[in-house]
């Protein structure tokens, strides 16, 4: 596959981005996918968060973090008395990967492979050049294997201050990047009160470490 690249415009506007994302075929995921999911939200913007890909909702709708873990999400924000308007939402991969078990039945998200993430990686490059973020939150694994490669993990990572690296290259490296867990993980957690109020804890970091 030929990743991502040669579909990002040259001086892309975000309108252009997210138009362009719809003619991708840097991987094989926009075969069975309804559209691409670019991010949304404010450009610039003080903070952009990092997900996975976009889910069943997302797919349909054409918007990151409109289901269920957004919703989470956005309580989550509220909690750390952050803005959820004020904040760049996006994912590492914009097209929804599943598996369908039973023709007919419910899609079921399938995390993306290695390969298809660095494809994508272009259009998150993209992004971070236009929404020039002063921080960055990778919310889960997926999202920071894509930055800080396959050996990377959350448990090792949160609740540090990191730099953005050298790879993936981008023009305006945000000053911070903060991990933490990704809102589906609360979601689906046994001890979801817990899990919640930790969450919540890494996003008032965010929010204090904001100049
Ligand atoms: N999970 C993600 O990682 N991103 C979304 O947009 C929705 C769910
Ligand atoms: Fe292109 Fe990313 Fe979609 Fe693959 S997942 S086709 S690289 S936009």
């Amino acid at each position: 596959s030929p990743g991502a690249q040669q579909w990002v415009p040259d001086r892309p506007t975000h309108a252009g981005l997210r138009r362009a994302a719809q003619q991708c075929r840097g991987c094989d995921l926009y075969e069975d996918a309804t559209q691409a999911v670019m991010g949304d939200g404010p450009v610039p913007a003080p903070v952009m968060l990092i997900g996975e890909q976009p889910g069943d909702q997302e797919d349909r709708q054409g918007h990151p973090f409109v289901g269920p873990a957004g919703r989470l999400l956005d309580e989550a924000l509220e909690r750390a008395d952050i803005e959820p308007g004020s904040v760049y939402r996006t994912n590492v991969v914009k097209h929804f990967r599943f598996t369908m078990p039973t023709p007919g039945t419910r899609r079921l998200h399938r995390s993306p492979a290695g390969w298809q993430v660095s494809a994508c990686l272009p259009w998150l490059q993209t992004e971070i050049d236009l929404v020039r973020p002063e921080a960055v939150v990778v919310l889960g694994a997926t999202a920071g294997k894509a930055v800080y490669g396959s050996r990377f993990t959350v448990a090792a990572a949160r609740g540090r201050t990191l730099e953005w690296p050298d790879e993936p290259r981008v023009a305006y490296p945000p000053a911070r990047v903060h991990v933490t867990v990704h809102p589906s993980a609360v979601l689906r957690s046994r001890d979801r009160d817990a899990d919640l109020r930790a969450f919540v804890a890494d996003l008032v970091r965010v929010r204090e470490g904001l100049g």
